[in-house]
């Protein structure tokens, strides 16, 4: 049976795609073949025209509770070193369209960095999100270390790694590890309204923003802006850009097609 169970389109819109995990029996952890799998339904939906945004979940125990330890307690350093994973992790950064994270109940370890690598989380208030890799032996090796401390700078991600502590969906929220949390029963339609927004704007424009804004990770904050700014220039080549402003300006609804 596959480990991942695709909807589309969620709640009859075409526009949103919904990837649920689906390994319930070890709370969706990770190993390679699902990965390759998530990254597979996301490479064909991110192919796919009228997809415009992607909701990633798992079920109510479990976003995924990170890499599957029996898996990986039988792997040396070369079976890790020659192993896809870091190459699949590679082609998930390179997703263009918006991908959000449902999270409820528990994102751990590698399930936490899933989580992280989407472009933003919402969280059921159940949930919680930890770097427990410190208590099986080994430190986060796909973003941990990374990613979490970007987000939450040293001295809280230092303590979290260090202490495997989990944090709460509150808690994740006010430290900015997240974008909202809501009742955890009514997580999935959140997403969806949140995932309608994105559906109904340019898609050029958006992909042209997760574009932007994820080289904020990377460069300095000059390189940044000028990213940022030929980005902007780049939107005027697109049909959408014109429906856009021309919309706003005649005070009607803008219809863009992406293009
Ligand atoms: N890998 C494999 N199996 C896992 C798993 C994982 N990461 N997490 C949970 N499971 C399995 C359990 O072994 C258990 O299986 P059985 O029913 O066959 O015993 C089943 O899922 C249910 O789990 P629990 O009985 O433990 O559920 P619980 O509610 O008591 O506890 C939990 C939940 C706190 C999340 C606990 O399962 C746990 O601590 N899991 C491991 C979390 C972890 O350490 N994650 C990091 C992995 S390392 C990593 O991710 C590194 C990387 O990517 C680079």
């Amino acid at each position: 049976m596959s480990e991942l169970l695709t909807t589309h389109p969620y709640n009859n819109d075409l526009r949103v795609a919904l990837l649920q995990l689906n390994r319930p029996k070890v709370l969706n952890a990770l190993t390679t073949d699902l990965l390759q799998e998530i990254v597979d339904e996301l490479r064909r939906l991110d192919d796919l025209p009228e997809v415009r945004c992607i909701i990633l979940t798992g079920n109510d125990k479990a976003f995924a509770a990170g890499a599957d330890i029996l898996k990986m307690s039988q792997s040396n350093p070369i079976e890790q070193l020659t192993d896809k994973r870091m190459r699949l992790w590679k082609e998930f950064a390179m997703i263009s369209k918006p991908i959000i994270a449902a999270v409820n109940g528990f994102a751990l370890g590698g399930g936490h960095e899933l989580a992280m690598a989407c472009d933003f989380v919402i969280a059921g208030d159940s949930a919680k999100f930890g770097q427990p890799e410190i208590n099986i032996g080994t430190t986060p090796g796909a973003g941990g270390t990374q990613r979490l401390t970007r987000a939450l700078g040293k001295s809280k991600a230092m303590m979290l790694a260090l202490t495997g502590e989990m944090l709460s969906a509150m808690d994740a929220y006010e430290c900015n590890l997240i974008a909202r949390v809501v009742p955890a029963k009514t997580l999935l339609q959140e997403c969806f309204e949140v995932a309608k927004k994105i559906a109904d704007k340019s898609p050029i424009a958006v992909k042209l923003t997760k574009d932007s804004i994820n080289k904020s990770q990377e460069l300095s904050l000059s390189d940044g802006l000028e990213y940022e700014r030929r980005n902007f220039y780049l939107s005027f080549a697109s049909a959408d850009q014109k429906e856009g402003m021309s919309a706003f300006l005649e005070k009607r609804a803008p219809e863009y097609k992406g293009n």
